[in-house]
């Protein structure tokens, strides 16, 4: 691919004054690149496509369009967080698609991982191609790809599916962020004015919850799996583990367990918990979340998620473990 490497004159954006150096160069790109035409982004909240939406905001303003589509498997609150620093605070405009029951209705039955996310990638590319003709005049499509994905892929972010738009459908890209490094995309980021709870956030797989509620999703324990994901963050926040550990998480896996609630026997569901530490997510070691840490967190998910009798901690490094359990 051309024009695909990273200018070795260019310096590692590591402060502040760099970033603001890069903002305004690709601010001034943009602006020629875009010149008065309408640009469209698939916003998933995650770092890197925030900070492009950020980038665009300020570069061409109102020509931006950004998507998100809620597709039921984001973590609680994202959604929320989206639309507040979007569109409330930076002013875009910003269309947000309520997806939930297309998703969980197409996902119903579904067991196997591998199947589970085509589901979730085709299903996201019919409804982006929806809105993307509802949208008139649109010519270019803007991109969260980084240098990673160029190296370590063919450049088109796997995870985002637009690479699957219909040939009617294809824009000229604009990827502002594809020579920079992961950190590099987190320092702009914040000089952009984005909150830490984005620019800092752990990576988030493009299947999302779905991937952590095992086997055949269903509504109530993919709730069982937000609330307790939310606990866990939570919980992390506090103790200042946020933003230390790479990856922390919960799963509820499809199978039930024998419990006594209320001096009643019950059949609910375990959540186990998940907090790993990688350098580049082929191996990892497990976190030695603190005792005391942990009985708080059991504690709490016991007594605040419905559906859910026990709690387990995987010890398992990868290998032979996967981070994720599908
Ligand atoms: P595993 O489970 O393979 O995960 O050890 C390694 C890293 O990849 C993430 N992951 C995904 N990311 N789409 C993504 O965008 C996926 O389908 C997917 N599956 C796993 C996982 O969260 C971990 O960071």
């Amino acid at each position: 691919m051309e024009n695909n490497k990273r200018p070795e004159t260019m310096e590692r954006i590591t402060t502040a004054a760099l970033a603001e150096q890069f903002i305004a160069e690709q601010v001034a790109a943009l602006r020629a690149q875009i010149g008065n035409k309408k640009v469209l982004l698939a916003l998933s909240g995650g770092v890197d496509s925030s900070v492009v939406a950020a980038l665009l905001i300020k570069a061409v303003g109102s020509q931006l369009t950004a998507v998100h589509v809620n597709h039921g498997l984001l973590r609680k609150g994202e959604p929320e967080q989206v639309i507040e620093v979007f569109r409330n605070q930076m002013k875009a405009n910003l269309v947000y698609v309520d997806a939930v029951d297309r998703f969980l209705d197409k996902l119903a039955g579904v067991t196997d991982p591998e199947k589970k996310r085509k589901v979730i990638g085709a299903e996201f590319i019919r409804v982006f191609e929806e809105e993307a003709r509802k949208l008139e005049g649109i010519e270019f499509l803007a991109q969260g790809t980084i240098y990673p994905d160029i190296l370590e892929s063919d450049g088109v972010k796997a995870h985002h599916n637009v690479g699957g738009l219909p040939e009617d459908l294809q824009f000229a890209l604009v990827e502002p962020l594809k020579f920079l490094f992961k950190d590099e995309v987190r320092v702009v980021g914040k000089a952009l004015g984005l909150p830490d709870s984005m620019v800092y956030r752990q990576p988030f797989p493009g299947p999302g919850l779905g991937v952590r509620c095992t086997g055949a999703i269903t509504r109530d324990r993919l709730e069982a799996v937000r609330e307790s994901d939310a606990i866990l963050r939570e919980e992390f926040a506090k103790a200042g583990l946020a933003g230390k550990v790479w990856q922390y998480f919960t799963i509820v896996p499809d199978y039930k367990s024998t419990g006594v609630k209320g001096g009643k026997r019950c059949f609910e569901w375990p959540v186990v918990l998940r907090a790993v530490n990688t350098k580049d997510a082929m191996s990892a070691t497990v976190e030695k979340i603190p005792y005391e840490l942990l009985e708080k967190i059991v504690a709490r998910i016991l007594a605040e998620v419905k559906g859910v009798n026990r709690v387990l901690y995987d010890l398992s490094p990868k290998p032979c473990a996967t981070i994720e359990w599908e």
